[in-house]
């Protein structure tokens, strides 16, 4: 939708328009898999043609009825992963392989074909327990651990594969009567769509025919799954009924429709499956549009007809089969074996990264909306921030900031001079973040249309010539990201002398980058447009916006000389954007459900890899009630990405605006956030390092109690802080459960506590955040709060000690100069452990490499769930100095304050209780 017709339509007339996206019955490849079309039989795995490389394990399977062969590759890859190939043996032309999503090439493990008998092979990469058995007919691959089968391929026979074919004119009189398999009658051909599909008024004509690939999954003994994002869906995967597939398909949907499968702005073809005892992944490297289809059989039991004397109980587990299926490319699925959640999050990172290191200030709270209209707004804002003493780090300029949607440009009646403003905004130690989406204005006038034009950098369309369609500034052509030189030249622009009025505070938003194509076929790209290499759009759509991104953030590490980290929000993303930047979840609505949706779908995206990631706070859609504000305000300050935002005809929704009762607790909750940047700052270094989500689901943390696996409504922050947002309109009470029965928790305010296990009812006012620390945790915090992070650099620490049942407590804190990458290159770090144990908590170095001064030091400590009032407190320092230390002992919350410490946060140190 253009944005003048977006403005004129209110928020009641936005629901989504089924007749403008597809749903299932309308996609010809899942028709034709569903009839498993040009299946007809089985396949067969050809065992003597096995040969074992280097890197891998190679054999043929053929299809009984066609005789067509596939190849199929099978690789160990170090870290319990196996990676299966299948591709046709002798394509008429190479099909599509993803590049630039693996980090590397993953390192594979030599296989070893351990035993099999002639209907059979087995290979094991010799060092674990697990094993790929391959039985030839029909073909079927299970996957074993310690003699119990994980996971099987093609146990249902959902092995699909449409080979290339001849183009139907050119074959037409001579392929009838060689493949009988497939009717080549024209009515069939038109239900079928396998050269050319319909959609209302869109034709998609296809050069390459039908292609399609699919593959069932049985997880045997799992009936939770979880990941694939991005729905607007719960945490917890469903069953699909008929034509009720989840859709991996990139698309701009206004206002999305929340618990439906339709495919939004991003995918992530990662499904993650638990139960206890083990944690697997299927990770499905195809950028083509993808459904997959879940479904879960229950665990039966019944009497074998009795033989003995004993009639014998058979049991058959539950098992969920996934089955999934890509309009094109090849099947290359990873399969990671875990055993545990952390196992998981760190395969998969081997496979596409672990998410980037953000600079310190895209933690704080960003402040946004379509538009601030003009430098003087901007400049309101940020005094309006300091005049009601509401911290925040970054403001926002939408698409209105440019001369008519030309961007890298700036409108000039209402930013004349945009380095004035960013020198202002500079003074505060604040940021700014503009626009630039992936469409490029057609104008002869404009310099990066004329240039990218001139070197051939657009996608073309199947006609011949530039891609033309229409966004934001009218007919536009659209960058064509896949190809690197078009990477290379993007990331030029972001350089200082070239994008004109830029300096070193402003950092980039990519939106519209499914790519958005108003009045395009399902609001994006035609199919058969050409990209770099001759591809079709079809093969890469998912991946287009993922390269976007990644070439932004290379443009501004590049800017600073390698030196700065960058800060990119996608909307549109892939497996592997954790790399370059944080995502958010587009459109959503103002209203209570969006609110409540956010938490699964954040979920979803952390335990795929994107740890930063948020959703409009406030909702992007509609005038929020008062309450729905405060309390969204509330949500976000937990969540990974905090920004507010709001479309062009909404009212104005700055934090002050409803009333000093209301300033006053918007103004608390994003004070909470800043309180806990050293927590979060540190949960992202892990991320970053170790892989590990930052908001992760209960069943992470608690992998062996089944009464986590679905929970979506609460959620762990790292290890220590679990946090129930209010989602529900003028609440009183909130039930929240709190997991592990050998654990305790403390509500993060009060300091009250519980033993875990069981659902507590919290009662809640307007001003509560229920959040709760679990007792063995220690989390830093800062105990001054500044106007942004900038201001905090020096400000005091505060560590949060809960103690467990047994009286012990460990926690980390990671710290550097926020922006540079010296941590990586100069090991310019702080990284420091806290443990409390036998009544002393130490805190030491974490990591001996890294080094960093900071004058910081821990001026309170408070101790929670401290039984006996002490009789002496004294510290200890590392040159063997002690010092007593008055304290402050509250009987009734078990709590020990200790204020106006003076204890340097990198030096090694004690605090003994006596
Ligand atoms: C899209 C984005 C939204 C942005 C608007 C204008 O709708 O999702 O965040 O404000 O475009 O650029």
């Amino acid at each position: 939708m253009e944005a003048a017709e977006k403005k004129e339509i209110s928020v009641e007339d936005e629901a989504v328009d089924k007749n403008v996206f597809k749903d299932c019955s309308k996609i010809a490849f899942y028709r034709r898999q569903k009839q498993q079309l040009f299946k007809k039989s089985t396949y067969r795995a050809l065992l003597d043609t096995v040969t074992t490389g280097e890197k891998s394990t190679n054999f043929q399977i053929i299809n009984e009825a066609t005789k067509i062969s596939l190849l199929a590759e099978v690789y160990g890859i170090e870290g319990n992963i196996f990676r299966l190939k299948i591709n046709e043996e002798t394509p008429l032309k190479p099909r599509y392989e993803v590049p630039d999503v693996l980090t590397s090439k993953p390192s594979t493990v030599r296989l070893i074909a351990c035993s099999g008998d002639t209907g059979s092979l087995v290979l094991a990469d010799g060092k674990g327990d697990l094993k790929c058995h391959i039985t030839a007919n029909p073909f079927k691959v299970d996957l074993v651990s310690k003699e119990e089968v994980v996971m099987s391929i093609n146990s249902l026979g959902q092995l699909y594969f449409e080979h290339l074919q001849i183009p139907l004119k050119q074959r037409a009189a001579k392929e009838n009567e060689e493949d009988a398999s497939i009717d080549t009658s024209q009515k069939n051909q038109e239900d079928l769509c396998l050269w050319e599909e319909k959609f209302g008024k869109f034709v998609d004509v296809k050069a390459n025919g039908p292609a399609s690939v699919g593959l069932d999954f049985s997880l045997h003994g799992f009936e939770h799954l979880y990941g694939i994002p991005q729905h607007a869906e719960s945490h917890l995967l469903k069953t699909t009924g008929d034509g009720d597939a989840y859709r991996l398909y990139n698309l701009d949907v206004y206002g999305y429709k929340i618990h439906d499968k339709m495919g939004i702005y991003g995918s992530v073809p990662y499904l993650l499956a638990h139960k206890q005892g083990r944690t697997i992944g299927i990770f499905w490297l195809n950028a083509s549009e993808t459904l997959v289809e879940i479904n879960t059989e229950p665990a039966v039991e019944y009497m074998l007809t009795q033989k003995g004397p004993v009639a014998a109980k058979q049991k058959i587990r539950s098992r969920t089969h996934v089955h999934w299926m890509s309009e094109s490319g090849i099947i290359d699925v990873f399969l990671l074996t875990g055993p545990t959640p952390s196992d998981i999050f760190t395969q998969y990172s081997r496979l596409t990264g672990t998410q980037a290191m953000p600079p310190l200030f895209s933690l704080g709270y960003h402040q946004c909306r379509w538009n601030y209209e003009d430098e003087q707004d901007v400049i309101a804002v940020d005094a309006g921030c300091d005049e009601h003493d509401i911290p925040y780090d970054v403001i926002w300029l939408d698409i209105e900031h440019t001369e008519g949607k030309r961007y890298f440009t700036w409108d000039k009646k209402r930013f004349p001079n945009p380095k004035r403003m960013q020198e202002l905004l500079r003074s505060k130690k604040r940021k700014l973040v503009v626009i630039s989406d992936p469409h490029i204005k057609i104008d002869p006038d404009y310099s990066v249309y004329t240039k990218a034009k001139e070197q051939g950098f657009f996608v073309r369309s199947h006609e011949g010539g530039d891609f033309e369609g229409v966004c934001w500034p009218g007919l536009s052509s659209y960058l064509d990201f896949t190809n690197p030189k078009v990477r290379e030249w993007y990331a030029s622009l972001f350089a200082f002398p070239v994008y004109q009025g830029s300096t070193d505070i402003l950092f980039l938003w990519n939106d519209m980058n499914e790519p958005s194509v108003f009045r395009g076929p399902e609001q994006t790209m035609q199919k058969n447009a050409i990209h770099h290499g001759n591809w079709e759009h079809r093969e890469l759509h998912n991946i287009y916006g993922f390269y976007q991104q990644m070439a932004t953030a290379e443009g501004l590490i590049q800017r600073s000389k390698g030196k700065e980290r960058p800060f990119v929000l996608t909307r549109s993303f892939f497996a592997g954007s954790q790399k370059y930047g944080a995502v958010w979840t587009g459109d959503n609505t103002a209203d209570w459900s969006y609110l409540k949706i956010s938490i699964p779908m954040l979920l979803t995206l952390n335990i795929t890899g994107i740890s930063f990631c948020g959703a409009d706070v406030g909702g992007f859609i509609g005038n929020p009630e008062t309450e729905l504000l405060v309390r969204w305000y509330q949500a976000g300050a937990y969540q990974p990405f905090f920004r507010s935002h709001a479309t062009m005809n909404t009212k104005r929704r700055e934090p002050w605006l409803f009333g000093e009762g209301h300033t006053r607790l918007i103004r608390a909750a994003i004070r909470e956030r800043y309180t806990l940047l050293p927590y979060w700052y540190s949960l992202f270094y892990h991320a970053h390092v170790a892989s590990q989500p930052v908001m992760r689901p209960l069943w992470v943390e608690f992998p062996d109690e089944l009464e986590t696996f679905g929970i979506e409504d609460e959620y762990m922050l790292g290890s220590a802080l679990l946090v129930h947002p209010v989602t529900e309109p003028k609440a009183t009470v909130v039930d929240v459960f709190l997991p592990g029965s050998n654990e305790v928790w403390y509500d993060s305010k009060t300091f009250a506590h519980w033993e875990g296990g069981c659902t507590v009812k919290i009662p809640v006012t307007l001003d509560t955040i229920p959040v709760f620390q679990r007792g063995g945790s220690v989390v830093p915090l800062k105990t001054t709060i500044g106007k942004s992070t900038g201001w905090m650099t020096d400000s005091h620490y505060g560590l949060r000690v809960a103690l467990s049942t047994k009286g012990s407590a460990v926690g980390e804190l990671y710290l550097d100069d926020g922006h540079s990458f010296q941590y990586l290159h100069q090991k310019q770090f702080l990284h420091r452990k806290f443990s409390f144990c036998s009544s002393v908590l130490i805190n030491n170095s974490a990591d001996q490499r890294g080094h960093y001064p900071s004058k910081c030091v821990v001026e309170q400590i408070l101790v929670l769930g401290l039984r006996k009032e002490p009789s002496s407190v004294t510290t200890h320092s590392s040159d063997g100095k002690d010092q007593p230390v008055t304290f402050a002992y509250c009987a009734k919350t078990s709590t020990l304050r200790l204020e106006k410490l003076s204890l340097n946060i990198g030096a090694d140190w004690e605090v003994h209780i006596k």
